[in-house]
């Protein structure tokens, strides 16, 4: 609920349908503790009031450049010079067309003209209609516009409010949410292809059950989504687990240990560091009955008889890309005990450089949990705060032990 603390984003409105979503964009920007200054146009104010933006806000809305209740009567230098970044949502074909010719002729372009383009980063969230969005002179302008600096956020599939069905439309409030936050992260992973797996392991029994755990596999994906907010490329190994994929980060849905293996063999050889957080069955019924297995009436339950399941993250770490230093390999310890003593006891067994510690009861299906880092050079705690949080922290550490910018905390 803090992703945006400390930030003040002008969120600018031009004329379009999608005008309706920005109350909701402005309303989860200051849920996450943005303060959000709205600037709107002429054709903005057809699609929505500034009495609603204002009530969701919190703030007078602008919409002139001749705005007196400025003392200096120039809106668009003083809102400009306030923002940590300027967010267009919806910024429609008419408002990019302006905005590659530098117009200046009302407030919210005028403002992005004047802004501080070395400090005031410009954010544009298309919305049109399809034939609109495909037309030559739109592609033009954007690609114009983004190399004039601005920063292109991308425009989602589907029906449109004109009846069309195809790209063009506004993205969804949380999706631009999470972009608005992202780009605010530290880029310390940018060029690198990161690898996580996440959640527990499904290992059948017969087509109907199967033994797993209680892993929620939410630790995992903030790890992906920390990684994907840093810059890299992500794949997610996942188990079963209803989690929403984060934006950006490719997903391969995998059932058992050894579909996870295989999963996680496939990408290996191009990934530059490899996360194991999922909670992996050690051992699987050794051969899965192909029928349901029925009650004989006896009274007697079936015995099952197990298999040890391939140790994935040793096994990456043991191939030629980890050993050579290709490959930065990061495990997670779920004890319910001892915690250092185990995690060390890991970080030698499995052969990698970085084993992250937790206590299994505590965390799993929980939104928060406590960590600690435990390497060659000592240990150290992560306190207990979001599954997000920790993550990003992660993420800054595994980078910094990449790049070797400074010692490794110990
Ligand atoms: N791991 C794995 N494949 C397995 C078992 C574990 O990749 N078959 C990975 C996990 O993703 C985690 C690390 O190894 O990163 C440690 O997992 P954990 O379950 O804590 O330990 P185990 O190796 O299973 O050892 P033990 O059962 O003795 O605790």
């Amino acid at each position: 609920m803090n992703d945006l603390a400390g930030k003040h984003i002008v969120l600018g409105l031009s004329g379009g349908i999608a005008c309706y979503k920005a109350a909701d964009l402005c309303r989860a920007m200051v849920k996450e503790s943005a303060t959000v200054q709205v600037v709107m146009t002429q054709a903005a104010e057809q699609f929505i009031t500034p009495v609603t933006m204002q009530a969701l806000s919190n703030r007078p809305v602008y919409g002139s450049q001749w705005d007196a209740r400025e003392p200096n009567n120039m809106p668009h230098i003083n809102l400009s010079r306030e923002a940590d970044a300027i967010l267009i949502a919806p910024c429609s074909a008419d408002f990019m067309a302006r905005l590659l010719h530098g117009s200046a002729d009302e407030l919210l372009s005028l403002m992005c003209l004047a802004r501080p383009v070395a400090q005031v980063p410009l954010l544009l969230a298309p919305a049109m209609n399809r034939e609109m969005w495909a037309h030559p002179a739109t592609q033009r302008n954007m690609a114009q516009i983004s190399a004039d600096g601005a920063h292109i956020l991308g425009v989602g599939s589907g029906f449109q409010a004109c009846g069309e069905t195809g790209d063009g439309r506004m993205l969804e409030p949380a999706e631009l949410l999470e972009d608005l936050v992202a780009f605010f992260q530290p880029k310390t992973m940018v060029g690198l292809r990161v690898l996580v797996t996440a959640g527990p392991t499904f290992e059948p029994i017969d087509p109907i059950r199967g033994i797993t755990n209680h892993s929620s596999g939410k630790m995992g994906f903030a790890v992906a989504k920390a990684a994907r907010e840093a810059g890299a490329q992500v794949t997610l190994v996942a188990g079963p687990v209803s989690l929403t994929t984060p934006r950006g980060v490719e997903r391969v849905d995998v059932g058992s240990a050894q579909q996870m293996l295989d999963a996680t063999l496939a990408q290996a050889p191009s990934a530059d560091v490899f996360i194991a957080t999922a909670a992996v069955a050690d051992w699987r019924p050794a051969s899965p009955s192909g029928q349901k297995i029925k009650k004989d009436g006896s009274g007697r339950a079936p015995v099952l008889a197990f298999a040890e399941n391939p140790d994935i993250l040793a096994t990456v770490a043991q191939g030629e890309r980890a050993r050579s230093g290709q490959l930065f390999c990061v495990g997670f310890a779920a004890e319910t005990h001892d915690l250092v003593t185990h995690a060390r006891a890991k970080l030698a067994r499995k052969g990698i450089p970085l084993i992250v510690g937790n206590i299994g009861p505590l965390t799993f299906g929980e939104d928060d949990n406590q960590l600690l880092l435990v390497d060659q050079f000592g240990t150290q705690e992560l306190p207990r705060a979001s599954k997000i949080a920790l993550a990003r922290t992660l993420v800054a550490e595994i980078s910094r032990r990449l790049h070797r910018t400074v010692p490794p905390a110990g």
